[in-house]
């Protein structure tokens, strides 16, 4: 596996490949999980040579949030890669992507720009957009991965692929959970396990909502988002941002109960911000993620 840090020597090693039928890119901000590399495995399976990122991005952090701590260990992530058999780590400095006199960034506008987590992370998407776009420009993937974990960027990066008409596949694989349900995510390194215990209560809310959709109650999605907001308004610890049904695609709020739908929420747990979601399908299906356990299944069913 080869370590490159440097966007040069990036874009050397890409033309040195550019025989490769396929090149498969897996962004990533490092700390890796059992998410993270269902991300790798299927882009290892898909591809013929496979690169990952490990850059934590300083424009997509708000001036008071987690930046500085957000937890880092490049020597294990590094151990995983290999044994998942990624060929190359492109791992900058901040530097090397934001030069100095760096002036130019991508950003989505409408209710993706301002609802949702950017209501409460302003510039956020400005920042994914515009270094996954980089990601895009120094790698050149055909195929990019990326989790429904994070419901709103898969969004952003779908219709910026759209809007920028750049000639990338995205693979967007189902949520990794915990045994009881937690989303597994680089931050759940920030809770105690008293929090711990708390942090399944975004599940469990998602799971009310679901069941309040399934009910069909006269009223449309605002039984849904009662249901949501009940089950985390119970956990005294828990301090609910937002629940929300919106459409998958345009990212609009649904009123209707008409699927596929979006059920989005986000609380803080203590002191850590958490998110999570479910996507109703239109055929009755749903997509409420799979458990780490469960990881294999995932994979057969996409190969087929
Ligand atoms: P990061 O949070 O490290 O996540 C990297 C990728 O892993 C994202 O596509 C994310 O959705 C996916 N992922 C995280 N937890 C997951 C889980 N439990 N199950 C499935 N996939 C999961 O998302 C980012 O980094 C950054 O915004 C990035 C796209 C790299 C741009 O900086």
């Amino acid at each position: 596996m080869r370590v490159v840090a440097t966007v040069q020597e990036m874009l050397d090693t890409r033309s040195n490949v550019a025989g490769s039928s396929k090149v498969g890119l897996v962004p990533t901000m490092g700390y890796l999980h059992e998410g993270h590399l269902s991300l790798v495995r299927l882009g290892r399976a898909e591809n013929d040579v496979l690169i990952a990122s490990i850059f934590v991005n300083p424009t997509q952090f708000g001036p008071h949030e987690d930046l500085e701590r957000y937890p880092r260990d490049l020597p294990r992530d590094l151990h995983m890669l290999e044994a998942a058999g990624v060929d190359v780590v492109f791992t900058p400095s901040a530097d090397e992507i934001y030069p100095p006199g760096f002036v130019t960034y991508a950003e989505p506008t409408g209710p993706l720009a301002s609802e949702g987590e950017s209501a409460h992370r302003p510039g956020h998407f400005r920042g994914v957009a515009t270094v996954v776009l980089k990601l895009f420009q120094i790698v050149q993937p055909h195929r990019a991965y990326f989790g429904q974990k994070d419901a709103q960027q898969v969004v952003v990066i779908s219709r910026m692929i759209s809007d920028f008409n750049l000639p990338v596949a995205l693979g967007i694989l189902p949520t990794i959970r915990e045994a009881d349900g937690l989303a597994i995510s680089s931050r759940n390194a920030y809770l105690s396990a008293e929090d711990r215990k708390v942090a399944t209560v975004l599940y469990q809310a998602l799971q009310a909502g679901r069941r309040a959709f399934d009910a069909k109650a006269g009223d449309g999605t605002a039984a849904v988002v009662r249901a949501m907001v009940e089950t985390v308004t119970q956990e005294s610890r828990a301090q609910l941002d937002y629940a929300e049904v919106r459409d998958p695609q345009s990212f609009v709020l649904l009123e209707a109960l008409q699927a596929p739908a979006l059920l989005v929420i986000a609380a803080k747990v203590g002191p850590t911000r958490l998110i999570d979601n479910f996507l109703l399908r239109a055929d009755g299906s749903w997509e409420t993620g799979v458990l780490a356990s469960e990881l294999k299944w995932v994979e057969e069913e996409r190969d087929r």
